[in-house]
């Protein structure tokens, strides 16, 4: 994008944080791609030539428990050794400049929290948690490399990554407070997803649909550029800042 586009639709943007009384972010893997995780979709993100969604699945999970654990295992790996980066320090930042802002992630690493955002919606989970598929308990698990496959310290039961996995349900509250979010926001910025995994891939054209300014940021085009209001290439590490800061 030439440098003069870039600065019109920043101050494009700045002008909308100034007014607006309510901010939704939602982020997605590319948002994590600048502390070095790979994306779900990109080639870096392929593991022994699976891709997530033949392995991110309760059939999966059934079929083969331990490969969908090592799976797990070497993503815990790579994401255990990497800290959040600018982006993610500066919608922690943006949420201290507005009493109304709302965080939904489809992230399931941990790295808005580490950056010091408070209560991101976790739509997809959180994979430094377990949930016993006998008891259902589900506690924190920071093992790396995990025991596979692990056991329930209560029941004994076969443990699997509290993760919402492809063909199952987001948790109801999760998807509330994600609606409300949306139906209230006056600005919107989706980061760092390629809109293709539903319901997070319909949350733009929602808000949108209630009257926010809907901003994406982006390195490429995606599935859902077209329901932007306006569309920054580039990555969030490098275009945040120019928004929160300078
Ligand atoms: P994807 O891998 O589908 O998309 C990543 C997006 O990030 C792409 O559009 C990239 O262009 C963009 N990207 C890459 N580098 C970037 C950077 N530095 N800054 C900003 N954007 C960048 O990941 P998601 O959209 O998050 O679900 O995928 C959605 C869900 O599908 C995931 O939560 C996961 C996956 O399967 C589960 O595991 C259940």
């Amino acid at each position: 994008m030439p440098l003069s586009q870039l600065q019109e639709k920043i101050a494009a943007i700045k002008e909308k944080l100034g007014k607006a009384g309510s901010v939704t972010v939602l982020t997605g893997s590319g948002l994590s791609a600048d502390s070095g995780i790979p994306t779900f979709r990109g080639a870096e993100g392929l593991w022994k030539n699976f891709r997530a969604e033949e392995l991110a699945t309760p059939e999966a999970f059934s079929k083969d428990p331990r490969l969908v654990w090592e799976w797990y295992d070497w993503r815990r790996a790579i994401i255990a050794a990497k800290e959040p980066n600018a982006g993610h320090y500066m919608i922690a930042e943006l949420e201290k400049m507005f009493s109304r802002f709302h965080l939904i992630t489809q992230n399931v690493d941990g790295l808005h929290e580490k950056a010091g955002s408070t209560n991101p919606i976790e739509l997809h989970g959180n994979i430094w948690k377990v949930r016993c598929t006998r008891c259902l308990q589900v506690a924190f698990n920071f093992d790396v490399p995990v025991r596979i496959p692990p056991e329930c310290r209560s029941c004994g039961g076969l443990l699997r990554p509290h993760i919402v996995w492809f063909g199952e349900s987001l948790e109801p509250e999760n998807l509330e407070k994600s609606y409300a979010a949306l139906a209230n926001s006056d600005l919107m910025f989706v980061i760092g997803t390629s809109g293709v995994v539903q319901p997070a891939a319909s949350f733009a054209g929602m808000a949108r649909s209630r009257g926010a300014f809907v901003v994406e940021i982006n390195p490429e085009e995606t599935a859902i550029t077209e329901v932007m209001d306006i569309s920054l290439q580039g990555k969030a590490g490098e275009i945040l800042p120019l928004l929160v800061h300078s």
